[in-house]
């Protein structure tokens, strides 16, 4: 895949009911330049894959879209055929699978690791500010990225650089400032703007980042993409507005995720980046 066809990329998006915008594809493709693939007919681009490597330890797989016209005809499988040839044996292979992906990878040796869900929502109610938190500043990427290394297992620190850059709006960060207690970064989207990663300590400190960050826009439609273990966050979210939209699955090929600690991910980033 390359920069030409991120419009058919985000064809295959729209088609799907996907949030992606171009910058999503931006972003992968500059992370991941040798690791994106599309499938042609007729030089049509009727299908996408993507996988993003994280420090050699772990490799993540997104975006796979298949155009509706051509489901169900073997596609979805030969493009996840060829990522994992592509990524070899060596480390472990991660994803996010909606219910009909997760068919195609279950044959594919993926198992099951948790599951996530997906909360939307038009407008939140009761949104606050708090005082423990602020606006999340250029300075902080470095400490934010130290402590969020320890937490997601591997390093992302361009990942993070460049979620703040796209929404600096809506992110925030604990306001002690030697050591950090948690931090969230959004983005834009589609239909909705989504929240995530949040990564705090533990839950009174992630509700007071979400109630944060919402202040500033609660008219929004925002999503957020929860592992489904935060029951106390989640009954918080639906107090303020929010449903669940739809069930995702975390699934892994290969090993084990690398370091994972869910305890203290309340959200995650992305389904096609982990
Ligand atoms: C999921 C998706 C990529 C599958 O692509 P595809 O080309 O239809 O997949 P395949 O033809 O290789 O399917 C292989 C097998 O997976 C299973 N499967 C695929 N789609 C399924 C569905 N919607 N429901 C149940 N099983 C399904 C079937 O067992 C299928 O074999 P069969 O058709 O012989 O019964 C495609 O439906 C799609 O783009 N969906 C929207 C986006 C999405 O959900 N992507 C996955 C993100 S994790």
């Amino acid at each position: 895949m390359h920069a030409n066809h991120i419009p058919d990329g985000l064809r295959l998006c729209r088609a799907a009911g996907w949030n992606q915008i171009a910058r999503d594809w931006e972003i992968l493709l500059n992370h991941s330049a040798n690791d994106c693939f599309v499938a042609t007919i007729d030089s049509q681009v009727v299908g996408t894959v993507v996988a993003t490597r994280y420090d050699s330890r772990l490799a993540w797989i997104g975006m796979v879209l298949v155009d509706p016209k051509y489901r169900r005809q073997g596609l979805g499988t030969l493009l996840l055929r060829h990522i994992l040839a592509h990524l070899g044996d060596s480390i472990p292979i991660g994803l996010d699978a909606t219910p009909a992906g997760r068919e195609v990878y279950l044959k594919l040796d993926f198992v099951d690791v948790c599951s996530l869900a997906r909360f939307e929502c038009d407008a939140v109610t009761a949104p606050y500010d708090s005082l423990s938190v602020r606006p999340m500043n250029n300075a902080d990427l470095g400490r934010i990225s130290a402590y969020d290394t320890n937490i997601f297992g591997t390093s992302r620190d361009d990942l993070l650089r460049w979620w703040y850059d796209g929404a600096p709006q809506h992110a925030r960060v604990d306001s002690r400032q030697d050591i950090c207690h948690g931090f969230c970064l959004g983005r834009a989207g589609y239909a909705y703007h989504q929240l995530g990663p949040i990564i705090a300590e533990d839950s009174a400190m992630c509700r007071q980042l979400v109630g944060a960050a919402f202040a500033t826009s609660p008219e929004k439609r925002w999503i957020i993409d929860v592992p489904t273990v935060h029951t106390e966050f989640i009954n918080w979210l639906k107090e303020r507005g929010f449903r669940e939209q739809r069930t995702l699955i975390r699934m892994v090929r290969g090993g084990t995720l690398p370091n994972y600690d869910l305890t203290r991910q309340f959200a995650v980033m992305a389904p096609e980046l982990g």
